[in-house]
């Protein structure tokens, strides 16, 4: 078929090539300089300006390599979550412990479980490691947790719940997940991926539900990681960096699977001081909260259907083929996400914006919806 069809690995042939959404150079140039990026879950604020006074020292130094062991942030994280520091591992990005945790469990012949409609970074690491994901059908845009553990069996090593997950925007409480952990069989190890843990825990806290207690699991012993990221809240995706808080022996078979410095100087130098900055969080947080209910009562009003969001976006079933409507919403300077590629063709994710950024996506949304011969049917 080709020169190096044959050279290379199974998985490396038989993966799918992770498509993100489109950069703006990608978009006309008449769109590029005014287009409002609602696709990727970023934080509409940037990083905390603490953490980009801090990345300027780092860089005058970058001709060092990074403390490959994060000693320092380590240290701040562990003391942070009443943890040791070895049970803390600072990655790449949550992503990167993602990777590991499948290099280091995983093999051809053993597999992880996850639901439909979660992560899809899970199967991409999955598959590269050989092993094959399972997913357990949703409920009504939640997971299934029943189903999830039906999916288990003897080759199982990890179940990934990403809560709240990626792209239902929709989260499994303190009892759920409680009795959940009660039931995982001793064999597997559960990653309770927590990437939107800050604004989870404000919505949780406003609707007096109680989020889970992940780390207090760890504290007993429980096999589990939990993943957390300094690219949401903390508005760093574009520096790499996350973490995880588990069993220390196995963070320290994970740490063995690593590339060397892997995590930069300058992230290492941004989360401390990102760490630091509540002002920055509490600000970011609350847009969220606020800007949630904005967003969605508006996209609601167009007929569309909102799930109620626990994370930094809305999950959206437009009821028409969605790829068509996020065109000509970037057609219109937003761009939002088209979730086929997730099983669900007429859904949309959109990211929780800026009031402003919010407000020109309803307008828009109503533009494109008034202009359809379908407006008058939904709303
Ligand atoms: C469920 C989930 N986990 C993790 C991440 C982020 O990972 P990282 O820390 O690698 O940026 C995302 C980002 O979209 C996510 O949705």
């Amino acid at each position: 078929m080709s020169r190096f069809f044959d050279l290379v690995s199974k998985p490396a042939r038989e993966m799918e090539t992770y498509l993100p959404a489109p950069p703006p150079r990608r978009m006309p140039e008449e769109i590029q300089p005014r287009l409002i990026r609602l696709d990727s879950n970023e934080n509409p604020f940037g990083p905390s300006p603490r953490a980009i006074e801090a990345i300027g020292p780092a860089l005058a130094a970058a001709q060092s390599y990074p403390d490959d062991d994060c000693d320092e942030l380590r240290g701040k994280l562990a003391a942070r979550h009443g943890v040791s520091v070895e049970q803390v591992l600072v990655t790449a990005g949550s992503t990167g412990l993602l990777s590991l945790l499948c290099q280091t469990m995983l093999a051809p012949g053993l597999n992880a479980v996850t639901s439909k409609r979660s992560f899809v970074v899970y199967g991409m690491a999955v598959h590269a490691s050989g092993g094959q994901l399972i997913e357990a059908p949703m409920r009504d845009d939640h997971f299934d947790l029943a189903a999830i553990l039906d999916a288990v069996n003897e080759d199982t090593r990890l179940i990934f719940l990403p809560n709240p997950n990626n792209p239902t925007g929709t989260m499994c409480d303190a009892a759920a997940v409680d009795h959940f952990l009660s039931q995982v069989p001793g064999h597997v190890v559960v990653v309770l991926d927590e990437a939107y843990y800050e604004f989870a825990a404000r919505f949780a806290a406003l609707r007096r539900v109680e989020y889970p207690n992940s780390i207090e699991h760890v504290q007993r012993g429980a096999s589990l990681i939990v993943l957390r990221t300094f690219s949401k809240a903390h508005g760093l995706a574009g520096l790499r960096i996350g973490y995880g808080i588990g069993p220390a022996e196995l963070l320290a078979y994970c740490a063995r699977m690593r590339n060397t410095f892997s995590v930069s100087s300058v992230a290492q130098a941004a989360a401390l001081a990102a760490l630091d900055d509540s002002t920055h969080i509490e600000r970011v947080v609350s847009n969220n909260a606020a800007q949630a209910q904005i967003l969605g009562v508006g996209l609601s009003e167009l007929g569309y259907r909102v799930v109620p969001t626990w994370a930094n976006f809305l999950y959206c079933d437009v009821g028409e083929d969605a790829a068509p409507l996020a065109e000509r919403l970037r057609q219109q300077g937003v761009s939002v996400r088209p979730l086929g590629g997730w099983g669900a063709p007429e859904c949309i994710r959109v990211t929780i914006g800026t009031q402003e950024q919010n407000r020109s996506c309803l307008d828009a949304a109503r533009k494109i919806h008034d202009a359809s011969p379908r407006a008058d049917r939904r709303s």
